[in-house]
């Protein structure tokens, strides 16, 4: 079975609809097979977006992923990574598809409501930064 990692953003978490994005993973089969809520420090947040660290968005990612809690869950099932991509919708929510995830809650390509793994590779990079093996079922 894949997994895939998700990150609910502050800005969803703030708006409440954690539950509800929760039950959009349930729905499309995805397993919740680990989950948690946190609050990223700087340092995290700027370990986990390395990738971006030359990005001239880079500072605003950082600051707004450190501005509140984040919900971050292991999605498992079949063709867990795109399917998690399907279901988000476009980075930015004004390109997004009716019906995703952030077409329906995201208000910027800022606060754009998900994160989702790009990647089956760095889905166990981002997995392994959030989660120990035993958290995992
Ligand atoms: P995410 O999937 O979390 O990965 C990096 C984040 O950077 C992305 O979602 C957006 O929220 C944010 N971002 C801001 N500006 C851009 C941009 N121009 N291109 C890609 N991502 C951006």
């Amino acid at each position: 079975m894949e997994q895939t990692l998700s990150i609910i953003k502050p800005d969803a978490v703030a708006k409440n609809v954690v539950g509800q994005i929760l039950a959009r993973f349930e729905a499309a089969d995805l397993r919740i097979a680990a989950t948690k809520k946190t609050r990223l420090s700087r340092v995290d947040a700027e370990a986990f977006y390395a990738i971006h660290a030359e990005r001239p968005f880079f500072k605003d990612l950082v600051d707004f992923m450190i501005s509140g809690p984040v919900v971050v869950t292991v999605l498992e099932g079949n063709d867990a990574m795109a399917k998690n991509r399907d279901l988000m919708g476009a980075t930015n929510p004004a390109e997004a598809e009716a019906g995703t995830i952030r077409a329906d809650f995201a208000d910027s390509i800022d606060a754009n409501a998900v994160h989702g793994s790009d990647s089956v590779e760095n889905a166990k990079i981002e997995i392994a930064f959030f989660f120990a093996e035993r958290e995992i079922y």
